[in-house]
């Protein structure tokens, strides 16, 4: 049985500065997390309706030693108990992601301690394994504020794009349809809220590609549709009320929700015509699968086609640190440590052997 190991995970991507401590035998599930800190940066660029990239790079390189530092605190152990440092080394905002690989350089070089460099949806692809038993391969949907594609999962370095959005990431449609109708960042969890209340038929509002063979997506067409909504009633009655607001954001996220259900479903079918004897199981991850209406369109999705359905608990779907961790440690089971001379990757699709992905979004590259 191959021994346990200390991994210090590290994850500065996008905009949450995140440092975990994992204890795992490596290509084995399950992990134990002794701390997972993760400092946000909404303050810092809420004046400006988005993240700003420079922002969120300096913000990184500053704050990394105190998370880190706070990890350990947290664990109550030294950090001369790691074995091993795992970083996001893309794809992602490229200042980010060079701040954190060069701390994770820092502290590898001073400690003697090998470096692994993550990819950042490697890290998303393998958090069920994280969590629970789940063998290779299996069917992960990440939807968040930067991604949007379905992968098989074979291995820890083995993955298949089955598909993927071809413009905006949900997220990121969440977030301006949040702005369009006066809610606040991050516009999930607003827009979530707003719906509660809302009728989703008011207003007809596309599916975008649901007819179409395959499993890419598209939202873009859809947070059009929904600014044109918007125009029209402030032309009409000289600005949105509170039903309109409720009406429009509820008829938006539905369409997401079916959108997103009917892809999973395609998903599930040729996931389980490729790879008949895999798990016949869908995995979700990313902040978009903590809304319930999604998750309950996925899990009915994923039912229809004799599909488990699972999520990790929402502080493993959303940017941390433990997932790098656990990526390392599934990659400890099947090859050698990257070394010192790591490269910073703006871009790096896990499949590579797949069609580039479209759209460098606010978050970054897609994949
Ligand atoms: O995975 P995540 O924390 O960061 C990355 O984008 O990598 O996801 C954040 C995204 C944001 O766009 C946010 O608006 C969205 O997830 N989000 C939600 C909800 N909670 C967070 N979208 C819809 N409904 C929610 N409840
Ligand atoms: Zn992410």
């Amino acid at each position: 049985m191959p021994a346990e190991r200390l991994i210090l995970g590290i994850e500065s991507s996008c905009d949450d500065t995140a440092v975990a401590l994992v204890r795992a035998r490596p290509g084995r599930p399950v992990g134990r997390i002794l701390a997972s800190e993760v400092t946000g940066q909404n303050a810092l660029h809420d004046p400006y309706g988005g993240i700003v990239p420079e922002i969120a790079a300096r913000a990184h390189a500053e704050r990394l030693d105190g998370v880190t530092m706070r990890a350990l605190a947290a664990a109550g152990l030294p950090l001369a108990a790691v074995d091993a440092v795992a970083v996001t080394a893309g794809p992602g905002l490229i200042g980010g992601v060079l701040a954190g690989v060069m701390f994770a350089k820092g502290l590898a070089s001073a400690r003697d301690l090998p470096i692994w460099g993550i990819n950042h949806l490697a890290g998303h692809a393998l958090t069920p394994r994280l969590v629970g038993p789940l063998a290779f391969p299996y069917l992960v949907l990440i939807v968040s504020g930067g991604h949007c594609q379905f992968l098989a999962v074979l291995g820890p370095e083995r993955f298949v794009r089955l598909g993927g959005t071809i413009d905006d990431a949900p997220g990121e449609a969440f977030d301006k349809v949040a702005k369009l109708v006066g809610l606040p960042q991050p516009g999930g969890p607003a827009v979530e809220a707003a719906a509660a209340d809302g009728d989703p038929r008011r207003f007809d509002l596309p599916r975008p590609l649901v007819d179409r063979p395959g499993c890419d997506l598209s939202f873009s067409g859809l947070k059009t549709a929904v600014r044109r909504a918007r125009d029209r009633l402030a032309e009409a009655q000289g600005g949105l009320f509170r039903a309109d607001r409720a009406d429009l954001c509820a008829g938006f996220q539905a369409a997401v929700a079916e959108t997103l259900a009917a892809r999973t479903a395609r998903a599930c079918i040729a996931f389980a015509e490729r790879w008949p004897t895999g798990s016949p199981t869908l995995a979700v991850a990313g902040g978009v699968a903590a809304n319930r209406a999604i998750r309950a369109g996925l899990a009915g999705a994923a039912a229809g086609q004799g599909f488990a359905f699972t999520a990790p608990p929402p502080a493993l779907c959303t940017d941390n640190g433990a997932m790098i961790a656990w990526a390392a440690a599934e990659r400890m089971a099947c090859s050698a440590a990257d070394g010192l001379a790591l490269p910073a990757r703006p871009r790096w699709p896990l499949d590579a052997e797949a069609a580039p992905m479209l759209g460098t979004g606010r978050r970054g590259a897609k994949a």
